[in-house]
């Protein structure tokens, strides 16, 4: 098989490397020209993943065309851009699967990758996608570390293709054939994740953490089975499985960011630091946005925008959530 990452960031080029290491022949695409050729001459990505060696074989290029050519291509950009590199490519091949790596869903038109590939790609049917997800935080794989996640296709052929071609003995695969409790779990955690960064930045401890991870939890799992995912996918590794990770991790772009901000920063300033794409940020409205339209309670999500978007302080936040009217645990 031969394989087209497109996108060239942390998790794209650590998956480049690892379907190298597993055999599969990989064409890694990264937009911007400059960069590409940068990656493509020292055989590492420094902006994006520093440290790490790029095999000779791996091609890395900014040529959208050359990277068409392949049975599988493995969308790597952030959830914000998937549509405007879709509508460059306009059709993929008629027998080419497509693989999400993407965690995050997109601001307005309130869609997940699967719908944005199906709007965008001319005869493309939803028996060629898949969507991997679960903790797998970039670096911990690029050195190795073992890893497992979950492979969801409507089509369990396809789900079993992927499935079998990127299981090696550092990276265990199950699969799935909820495409919607997959794509969601692994979308929403981000938001809680920058909740839950909000509550190392206040320092306030790990009673309040572990409580805002399981309403937090709760709160993803209603709001998906709203939208037609199986509750159960959400005790899953791309629901419950990534949030863990996600929520303890240094490397957790979407928990620093809550970090920054419970300890003080402004969002503004956050933002305009980030050199690498926090999708809970974006996702969160998305997120919210979807829950008023279906009526859904999220008040988690709703604090995230609340400290986002409005500047309401952290420390507000908190207090309306701890004071919310008293409920029964569901
Ligand atoms: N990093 C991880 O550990 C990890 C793990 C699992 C899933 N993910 C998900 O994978 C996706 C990508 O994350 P990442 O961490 O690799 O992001 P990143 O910020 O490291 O890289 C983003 C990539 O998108 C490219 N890009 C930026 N603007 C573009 C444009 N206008 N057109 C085309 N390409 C553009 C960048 O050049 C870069 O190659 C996200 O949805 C993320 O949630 C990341």
């Amino acid at each position: 098989v031969r394989v087209s990452i497109l996108g060239a960031g942390n998790w794209g080029t650590t998956f480049a490397i690892f379907a190298n290491q597993v055999g599969i022949e990989a064409v890694l695409w990264e937009f911007d020209p400059q960069q590409a050729q940068l990656v493509a001459d020292t055989r590492v990505n420094t902006r994006y993943l520093p440290g790490i060696a790029i095999a000779d074989d791996v091609i890395v290029t900014s040529d959208l065309s050359r990277a068409l050519d392949a049975d599988l291509l493995v969308l790597a950009v952030p959830a914000q851009i998937c549509r405007s590199v879709l509508q460059q490519m306009k059709q993929v091949g008629r027998r080419t699967l497509i693989l999400s790596l993407i965690k995050g869903i997109e601001q307005v038109s309130l869609a997940r990758i699967s719908e944005i590939c199906l709007q965008e790609l001319d005869g493309f049917e939803e028996n060629r996608f898949a969507v991997l997800s679960g903790p797998t935080i970039a670096p911990e794989i690029a050195r190795g570390l073992p890893a497992s996640a979950v492979v969801a296709s409507a089509s369990p052929p396809t789900a079993r293709r992927i499935q079998e071609a990127f299981s090696a003995v550092q990276f265990r695969l199950y699969s799935s054939d909820d495409v919607i409790g997959v794509e969601l779990g692994g979308a929403l955690k981000n938001v809680i994740a920058l909740a839950a960064g909000v509550c190392d930045g206040m320092r306030l401890g790990d009673n309040a953490k572990g409580a805002l991870m399981t309403r937090g939890l709760a709160e993803m799992t209603r709001l998906g089975a709203e939208l037609g995912a199986r509750k159960s996918t959400f005790s899953g590794l791309s629901g419950l499985g990534d949030l863990v990770t996600t929520c303890a991790s240094p490397w957790s772009r979407n928990r620093r960011v809550g970090e920054r901000l419970g300890s003080g920063e402004r969002p503004k300033d956050v933002l305009a630091s980030l050199v690498m794409v926090a999708e809970g940020v974006w996702t969160a409205r998305a997120a919210r946005d979807m829950a008023v339209m279906h009526k859904v309670d999220v008040p988690i999500t709703q604090a995230v925008c609340d400290i986002v978007f409005t500047e309401k302080s952290p420390g507000d936040a908190l207090t309306q959530l701890m004071l919310r009217e008293l409920k029964a645990e569901d």
